[in-house]
């Protein structure tokens, strides 16, 4: 099978774009015989992923896992998250871009491939399920809309009705979150909201405001990527924290942050969650369109405590400013930042830095200078393999985890 990108919505700009064929291409390889097999449900999962906020939205009832593949590892990129859940679940993210003008024309295209395909059997069935049902696109989308205009998203999301929007890093914390809200659900009910947030801070505020989202992703300091700068905590203590100051509200939580594999879903899903985020481990999969230097550096590295920081440094490196001050990026580290602590001056970094980036592959690995965007779990992730697979193996071992008594005798 051909397996173009599922991060094909993350396809930057540089590379060329994401392409029709590709976004086919994910749907082929999650409809891959015994690709997404249905875990049967396991007992301490919520009765309900989704809070019904219309008749014919569609609900998800069985939340195991979110897969984010990524592009380039640019904050900024976009990534497509799976919810390869069986039919009722959201299946599929459109990730930011830097611009939510490009988000249009991704939308154009997922609009068009979709319509086009809905009634081929090259879609897959829950698929054509969901379509059947919502007038919604059964895909989300995820916005920066801390750096762009927030009425080009709204209108976006009035054209194509995503089912959801996810949301993060605001400037101006729970107003903006609200405000985002607000707007999307009026320029489309049946859009579901999907907050990201990485402190006990943020889910106060949020259980107080009247604008509740459809699902909060808990945000661990684990996580790769833009992440809460300097009050985020690991997911394990501030995870079940936030499920206490959210209890009433009845959102479901996801947990999102250092899940590489089973043994990670597995505990979070111990820990309350309705469901996972990965983001990192799908740097590893074969559907990236990462460059293969950047994806060889997430397979080799390990040991994310001392080989991955968080740090303004490759942002800056690649001119990438203006997230909100609370945030800041987990990468793997290497010459660049070394050399950064060891006192460099900036100008001397970009210098290099620069060149590297026209040097390929080797721009990345301990002796790069390239910005490698991973979390806390580099040192789980030993392979490339298909999205399908990786979530398919994620799922397994949480089935034979819970399955197997062993884990929980004292
Ligand atoms: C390369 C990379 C880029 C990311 N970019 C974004 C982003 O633009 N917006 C966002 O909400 N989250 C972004 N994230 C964070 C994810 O939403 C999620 O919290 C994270 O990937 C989960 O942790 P993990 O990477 O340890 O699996 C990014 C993560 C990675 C690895």
């Amino acid at each position: 099978m051909d397996l173009v990108p599922p991060a094909w919505a993350a396809a930057d700009r540089a590379l060329g774009g994401c392409s029709v064929s590709s976004v086919r291409a994910v749907f082929q390889a999650l409809r891959a015989p015994g690709a997404l097999p249905e875990l049967p449900r396991p007992s301490l999962e919520p009765a309900s992923l989704l809070r019904e906020r219309s008749g014919s939205h569609p609900r998800a009832r069985s939340a195991t896992t979110i897969n984010h593949c990524f592009n380039n590892g640019s904050p900024g990129g976009k990534f497509v998250a799976l919810v390869p859940l069986g039919i009722n679940a959201l299946d599929r993210f459109l990730g930011p871009t830097i611009k939510t003008s490009d988000m249009v024309a991704d939308l154009e295209k997922v609009s068009a491939t979709l319509n086009g395909s809905s009634s081929s059997s090259s879609s897959p069935s829950s698929f054509n399920d969901i379509s059947s049902k919502t007038s919604s696109l059964p895909v989300g989308v995820g916005f920066q809309l801390w750096s762009d205009d927030l009425e080009t998203a709204v209108s976006a999301i009035q054209k194509f009705k995503p089912c959801a929007a996810w949301l993060f890093a605001p400037r101006e914390g729970q107003r903006d979150i609200d405000e985002w809200s607000r707007r999307i659900r009026s320029a489309s009910s049946n859009t579901q909201i999907w907050v990201q947030i990485g402190t006990i801070a943020e889910a106060k505020l949020l259980a107080q405001s009247s604008e509740r989202p459809d699902v909060v992703v808990v945000q661990g300091l684990e996580a790769g990527g833009h992440g809460r700068a300097r009050d985020g905590l690991g997911l394990m203590a501030l995870f079940p924290e936030v499920a206490d100051v959210l209890a009433d509200t009845h959102i479901p939580l996801f947990a999102a942050g250092g899940i590489s594999d089973g043994r990670g879903a597995a505990a979070a899903l111990c820990l309350g969650a309705s469901g996972i985020v990965m983001g990192t481990r799908f740097l590893a999969s074969t559907e990236a369109r990462i460059s293969p230097g950047y994806q060889n550096e997430i397979v080799r590295a390990s040991n994310g405590a001392v080989n991955t920081t968080r740090t303004l440094l490759y942002n800056h490196l690649r001119g990438t400013m203006g997230w909100p001050e609370e945030y800041s990026p987990r990468t793997i580290i290497n010459r660049s930042f070394i050399e950064h602590q060891a006192g460099r001056s900036f100008d001397e970094l970009k210098k290099l830095h620069d060149q590297a980036a026209k040097s390929g592959d080797s721009g990345w690995g301990p002796e790069g200078r390239l910005a490698t965007y991973a979390g806390a779990s580099i040192g789980l992730i030993h392979e490339v393999k298909d999205a399908a697979s990786i979530v398919h193996d994620v799922r397994k071992d949480i089935q034979k985890r819970f399955a197997s008594r062993e884990h929980f005798r004292l």
